[in-house]
């Protein structure tokens, strides 16, 4: 309550108040506390009045009064410069938004320095080097406070499998990864480097107890739990008009509704854990961060990291080629009239008139590569620590807001649905000071992003070309990614088939699926590939295990090796079974799990071979 506390010591609340009060607040007052009196006397000067209108006479839902009371503290509480500030806040931002102004105007928009990298090739393998050597210094953060409102998942997103081969969740596979990076980089050290790499999540009150109570049931998947740090966010009240009354929550009208605030709520939550300082303290250099369903994102990880650390990168924004007018924000370099700049992440739908309003005639073109000049961002950070706290120490980590209401009409004077303000992760660098080194590393969209963000619904009606962000598509990514590593590496593997699974139709590679530990890099898969290797389009190649050689294989159908932390495997074997059929479900279908139908496909396990390898030495796999 300090902020509205603060602000009433100045009124004076009078019987002239009292009698003047919205009725249904009037008949109450006895009811509340003197401080909720206070409280209520400052919501109606904000014109937040209809909040009583419903009240019931005292001695009726009393209870429930005071706890809208207590919920008001905490909105107060847990905004900086409370509520009243938040609504004037929103008034602007609602009223600018009304008026349809361009938050970029006077910008004009040039390319950013950034690093376009080729998967595999000798550049990209020395970054990646690089990348593994400076991971002992990094700390990774994972935002997984969102509804996920998009997929409609009734679980947490970070609980889905990433594929449903190995059936390893998202939280799984980024643990492993990240573990995987910390034995590596710690290999790589001369100083017998025994570093735990920290790991944060930011959870929400929509995910916070099922995040902890998935890392607890699974023993934090093999990494220390002191290493994982929970940082929840605050929701913010929701707004019901262009006025920014506060929206009552439909199930309940004694309680304001509340949303989550956006992902740029992790920079104040980090400074004010006080985390960012014990790192540094600690000798460390990077925070990299992430979201809660690319199951791609560490393949790119290590040559991003990579680039960093070479081209010392204050901010590294990682993005994809990007088609001109492609709908994902571009990384663009704002300079303004007035001298300032920054290299922000400039929505699709701005970019394009900004360009044409500043000298570019033709907006946002494609150049010689095929491609706009403005990469495509996929929020992925990665920022240095030492001048991340600089800037924090003066911003708190306040990232600035926007706000984005879905209207009922062009008249623009009612809301579909409440609105509430929003900050988002990527808008860091926008308060950054000229001197800092903010740039860009590109990568192929398949190597490094395929979120699981859409329902099957949605994603069938996604125009043709454009990605589905599906489970279905999120899946088939990962299957597509080993597949053509693999063949980087060497490999034969055969070309997928075109299959429509939940009414999009998808390209099915080999269900090729590895430990983070066993191909962290691609000199990684390199070294445990040979080129006397095959894989039919219909097979499963699964490897649970880190030193698993395969010299000679030639597989149609389904083969898993396990092989236990000192097993070496070398494999010379041809297998060739029946293998794991995918199979057509229904998403409608509800007797086939969520997570399943989600995908439009189940895994058929017809038959396989599976050899595992527990104790430690030298084995031979021979078939
Ligand atoms: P998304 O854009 O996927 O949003 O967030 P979302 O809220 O999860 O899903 P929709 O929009 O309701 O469908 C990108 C990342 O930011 C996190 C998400 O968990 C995801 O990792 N996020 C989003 C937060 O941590 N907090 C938020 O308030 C919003």
């Amino acid at each position: 309550m300090a902020y509205l506390a603060k602000s009433l010591s100045k009124l004076d609340v009078g019987e002239d108040w009292v009698a003047s009060a919205p009725p249904g607040l009037g008949k109450n007052l006895f009811v509340l506390s003197p401080d909720q009196v206070e409280l209520a006397k400052l919501l109606v000067e904000m014109g937040q009045s209809h909040v009583f209108e419903h009240w019931a006479d005292p001695g009726a839902d009393d209870d429930q009064k005071k706890a809208l009371f207590e919920q008001v503290a905490r909105l107060d509480t847990s905004y900086p410069g409370g509520l009243a500030s938040y609504i004037k806040t929103a008034r602007e931002l609602l009223a600018d938004s009304k008026a349809g102004k361009n938050p970029f105007d006077g910008f004009t928009p040039s390319v950013p320095n950034g690093e376009v990298l080729t998967f595999g090739d000798e550049n990209f393998i020395n970054f990646e080097e690089t990348g593994v050597r400076e991971a002992r210094k990094a700390a990774f953060v994972l935002v997984a406070g969102g509804l996920g409102e998009r997929l409609g998942y009734n679980g947490i997103k970070v609980a889905l499998p990433a594929e449903t081969t190995s059936g390893t969740c998202f939280l799984q596979h980024y643990i492993e990864s990240i573990l995987a990076l910390q034995e590596a980089s710690c290999t790589l050290a001369e100083d017998g480097c025994a570093t735990q790499i920290p790991f944060v999540i930011m959870t929400s009150d929509d995910t916070h107890a099922r995040t902890l109570q998935l890392l607890e049931s699974n023993g934090y998947f093999g990494m220390q739990p002191s290493q994982v740090k929970l940082l929840k966010q605050e929701k913010v009240a929701c707004l019901a008009d262009n006025d920014a009354r506060l929206a009552l929550d439909p199930q309940d009208n004694y309680k304001i509704q509340t949303k989550p605030h956006g992902h740029g709520d992790v920079h104040a939550l980090l400074y004010s854990s006080g985390l960012l300082n014990l790192w540094h303290d600690a000798g460390m250099k990077w925070v990299i961060f992430f979201q809660d369903t690319n199951g791609l994102l560490f393949k790119a990880i290590p040559a991003s990291l990579g680039v960093s650390a070479i081209r010392q990168f204050h901010v590294n924004s990682l993005a994809v080629p990007r088609k001109a007018k492609e709908a994902i924000g571009g990384i663009a370099k704002l300079t303004h009239a007035d001298g300032r700049t920054m290299v922000i992440n400039v929505e699709y739908n701005q970019l394009d008139p900004l360009l044409r309003a500043t000298g570019y005639p033709d907006g946002d073109v494609n150049d010689e590569t095929g491609f706009s000049p403005f990469p495509g961002n996929i929020n992925q950070l990665i920022l240095e620590l030492g001048t991340y706290i600089e800037e924090l120490k003066k911003t708190g980590g306040a990232i600035k807001e926007f706000v984005n209401p879905k209207y009922k009409d062009a008249s623009k004077t009612s809301f579909k649905s409440s609105t509430r303000l929003e900050c988002m992760m990527q808008d860091y660098p926008k308060t950054l000071p000229p001197t800092a080194r903010v740039g860009f590393t590109v990568m192929d969209a398949w190597v490094a992003y395929a979120p699981v963000k859409n329902n099957p619904e949605d994603a069938a009606k996604v125009p043709k070309g454009n990605p589905y962000h599906s489970a279905t598509s999120g899946e088939m990514a990962i299957y597509q990614a080993n597949s053509l590593i693999l063949r980087k590496a060497g490999a034969q593997v055969d070309d997928p088939v075109t299959q429509v699974f939940n009414g999009q139709e998808v390209e099915v590679w080999p269900r090729i699926v590895w430990k983070p530990k066993w191909g962290l890099t691609f000199s990684d898969v390199r070294r445990n590939v040979s080129s006397s290797c095959s894989v039919s389009q219909k097979s499963t190649l699964l490897l649970n295990g880190c030193d698993i050689f395969i010299e000679e294989l030639s597989l149609d159908g389904a083969l898993i090796i396990n092989a236990g932390e000192d097993a070496e495997v070398t494999v010379k074997a041809r297998v060739e079974n029946k293998g794991w059929i995918l199979e057509s479900v229904d998403y409608k279908d509800t007797s086939v799990p969520e997570e399943i139908r989600i995908r439009g496909f189940r895994i058929d396990k017809v038959e396989h071979l599976e050899k595992t390898f527990d104790g430690p030495g030298k084995f031979c796999l021979e078939v």
